[in-house]
């Protein structure tokens, strides 16, 4: 059986690194309720003049050398999953694999919010296991402080800038390295807990400029807690069920990184010691789409090749997806 195999990661984090405190000047808030409240200890915001593109292109770059590949690559196909594309049209993706010298590679942009590194996986996964393409790229990249509301302490505090990026190659099924499967899931009928409601043709329509604050992301936190956990929990153990591999031999759980409480409820609701979470919002905040690949590549040393690893991700659309692999034998550039 064909399977997709992770071969290749990346990242790259912009840096300029922004402190609590340094959020704390700026809005009414303080270290200790950030990181109390959330688990961040700072995160990394892009320089003026730093685009998703330019990050995504940065990551996409490392995960090909970490794959033994390098610019020019003989890749088929490039996901880019963004809340924060360079422009509302074009999509990112074909400016990206062009400055990676791709060539002709079909490239797209997904979007899936927080979601967004799963479903890329996902769609790539298919796209080699039905024989369309032999490599794929996966890019999650956000430039989240362009859309955070200056005055919303709220998001402001939460959402971090970077990019993550994985190569998928084609092999078999039980190899290391292989994904076992997804699962994905959507609920827009709740779509106004995570969005930006102004710019698109909902309000274009109308003929009429948005205010300022439409303009910025906004979140209704509370709900999007409650909704976050449950949904990753369901569909991690949707998944695990569907796959045949039991909660205990589940060696890592990767889940989104958006809030070290979120992290440690979904871990407690599938019955996964919180030693098995990975964690490294502290460091870098909820960068949304490039959550999963940071979270990954910052977990390495923790991880062995061979060891079951469960994705799982909850975001704006509301979109919630879950992936399981286990873990080649590869290094993180
Ligand atoms: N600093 C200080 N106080 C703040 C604050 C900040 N940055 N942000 C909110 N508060 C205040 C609120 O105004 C509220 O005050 P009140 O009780 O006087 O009304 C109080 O803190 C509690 O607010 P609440 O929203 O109930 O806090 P919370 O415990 O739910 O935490 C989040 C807020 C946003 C951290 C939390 O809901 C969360 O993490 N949600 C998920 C967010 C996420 O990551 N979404 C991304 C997609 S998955």
């Amino acid at each position: 059986m064909p399977a997709a195999i992770l071969g290749g990661l990346g990242t790259y984090l912009p840096p300029r690194r922004v402190s609590n405190e340094e959020l704390a000047d700026r809005f009414d808030t303080s270290d200790e309720w950030i990181r109390t409240r959330t688990g961040i200890r700072q995160r990394r915001w892009a320089d003026t003049g730093q685009s998703t593109g330019d990050l995504a292109t940065e990551a996409g770059h490392r995960a090909l050398k970490s794959a033994g590949l390098g610019l020019g690559a003989d890749v088929g196909l490039v996901v880019l999953a963004t809340t924060t594309p360079d422009h509302p049209c074009p999509a990112t993706a074909p400016d990206v694999a062009a400055r990676l010298a791709l060539g002709q590679a079909a490239a797209y942009d997904i979007s899936a919010v927080c979601s967004g590194f799963v479903y890329a996986l996902e769609v790539a996964a298919n796209a080699i296991e039905a024989g369309r393409v032999d490599t794929a790229l996966v890019i999650g990249a956000e430039t989240y402080s362009t859309i955070l509301n200056p005055h919303d302490r709220t998001t402001s505090v939460i959402f971090g800038d970077g990019a993550g990026a994985a190569v998928l190659r084609r092999g078999d099924a039980g190899q290391l390295g292989s994904f076992a499967g997804f699962d994905l899931g959507t609920d827009g009928a709740n779509k106004d807990l995570i969005w930006i409601p102004g710019g698109g043709s909902r309000q274009r329509s109308t003929h009429q400029e948005p205010e300022a604050e439409e303009r910025y992301f906004a979140m209704q936190g509370k709900k999007v807690f409650a909704s976050a956990v449950r949904r990753m929990a369901g569909s991690s153990a949707a998944l695990l069920e569907h796959i045949g591999w039991s909660v205990e031999s589940v060696n890592h759980l990767v889940g989104h990184q958006a809030n070290v409480r979120i992290l440690r409820a979904v871990a407690e609701q599938l019955g996964i010691d919180s030693q098995r979470a990975v964690i490294n919002i502290d460091r870098v905040g909820n960068t949304s789409a490039a959550s999963i690949p940071l979270a990954l590549a910052d977990a390495t040393g923790q991880i062995a090749p061979g060891d079951r690893v469960l994705l799982t991700a909850f975001g704006g659309g509301l979109t919630w997806g879950s992936a399981a692999l286990t873990w080649p034998d590869i290094s993180p550039v």
